[in-house]
């Protein structure tokens, strides 16, 4: 029996699938390395000592999905691969549609022909849009996000649902704030393309000197100091939620509809300053950077109420902002001293 985790050597899945290793399950990765290296895959087998089977093809490709439900049993799946740039997918939308849709489709296909249940799903918090109440639970109304990475994520769910509600299997939709850090071992964490879109990294970057300053998106939301508030969540700690939404799925009876839903954050907002201190606390770095006018599509504040997940699946964020921006910067010296 194994898991299968698509796009396990992307930022969150490879965490996961360390977590997974560690947990005793065998996993399956399905990763086109559109937005990965194979290093990820050596790196992860250094961390755990153990080998995942890794397939390298893109999702969209039925007949070798196919092929990898035939060679293994699969009795689940953790299912990351998906295209992520806010902007890029205003751009491309047809590209964003087929891509994050299609492979998800494709994997149900299989699920739904082979009476396979326990489904884990990479959703955002992005589907709550700016919420009127802070923080932000489970029962907050949606809102259909503005970007199509947004729309991609709440259709996903609503695929999710239907397919749950129709053939009695059991999903779990993971709702992420805003996921940031790296491994302990700096061996595995966000691998940069191009100028990043995340805080995150881009104030790593800019302490790296590869960018000269951050621009902060705006200083004048009604904040505690004027820049957005976000809910930075470390991703070995996301990481071990979805060991656990698994462990729960698999856990109850099969043949029945099971619809979780679980905020993933860890309750506190911060803003942006706040993280850019935190940064140069945790890491003994000045981050050079200038206000500039607000970032198009951006919401004031979102942080979540994370209880149902400490309550169902007896997890909960252990790990402060300024630990994870110290894994941020040891993995940023990793990739210097890999170039
Ligand atoms: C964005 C997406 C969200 C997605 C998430 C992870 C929107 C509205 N939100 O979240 O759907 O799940 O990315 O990819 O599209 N900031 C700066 N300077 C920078 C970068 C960011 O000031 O160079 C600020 C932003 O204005 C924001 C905060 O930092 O206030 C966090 O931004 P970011 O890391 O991009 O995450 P979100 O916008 O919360």
């Amino acid at each position: 029996m194994a898991i299968l985790v698509t796009g396990g050597l992307g930022y969150i899945g490879s965490h996961t699938v360390v977590e997974l290793l560690n947990n005793g399950f065998d996993v399956v990765i399905v990763d086109d390395l559109s937005n990965s290296e194979r290093f990820i895959l050596k790196n992860i087998e250094e961390i755990t000592g153990k080998k995942p089977v890794f397939y390298p093809f893109d999702l969209k490709r039925k007949e070798l999905l196919n092929q990898v439900f035939e060679a293994h049993q699969i009795d689940g799946c953790i299912n990351f691969a998906a295209y992520k740039a806010v902007g890029e997918s205003q751009e491309k939308p047809i590209d964003y549609y087929e891509n994050n849709l299609f492979s998800l489709i494709n994997i149900l296909q299989e699920f739904k022909a082979r009476d396979i249940s326990n489904f884990i799903f990479s959703s955002s918090c992005t589907v709550y849009g700016q919420a009127d109440v802070m923080p932000i639970d489970e029962n907050t109304p949606l809102k259909m996000p503005e970007s199509v990475y947004g729309k991609t994520k709440q259709m996903g769910e609503e695929i999710l649902i239907d397919f749950a509600k129709a053939y009695q299997r059991k999903i779990s939709l993971l709702r992420y704030f805003n996921p940031i850090g790296a491994h302990p071992t700096a061996k595995i964490g966000e691998l940069p393309v191009g100028v990043p879109y995340n805080l995150v990294p881009y104030v790593m970057q800019t302490a790296a000197g590869v960018r000269e300053k951050l621009n902060i998106w705006g200083n004048d939301y009604p904040t505690v100091d004027g820049t957005a508030v976000r809910d930075y969540i470390y991703v070995v700690d996301l990481a071990k939620a979805h060991v656990a939404a698994l462990k729960r799925l698999m856990e109850m009876e099969p043949e029945k509809t099971v619809i979780d839903t679980y905020n993933l954050g860890t309750g506190k907002g911060s803003s942006v300053l706040e993280v850019v201190k935190a940064f140069e606390r945790a890491n003994n770095v000045e981050i050079p950077y200038q206000i500039c006018e607000r970032r198009e599509g951006d919401i004031t504040i979102a942080y979540a109420n994370a209880d149902k997940a400490e309550r169902e699946l007896n997890w909960k964020s252990e790990t402060s902002l300024e630990d994870a921006l110290k894994t941020t910067w040891e993995w940023q010296k990793y990739l210097d001293s890999r170039n």
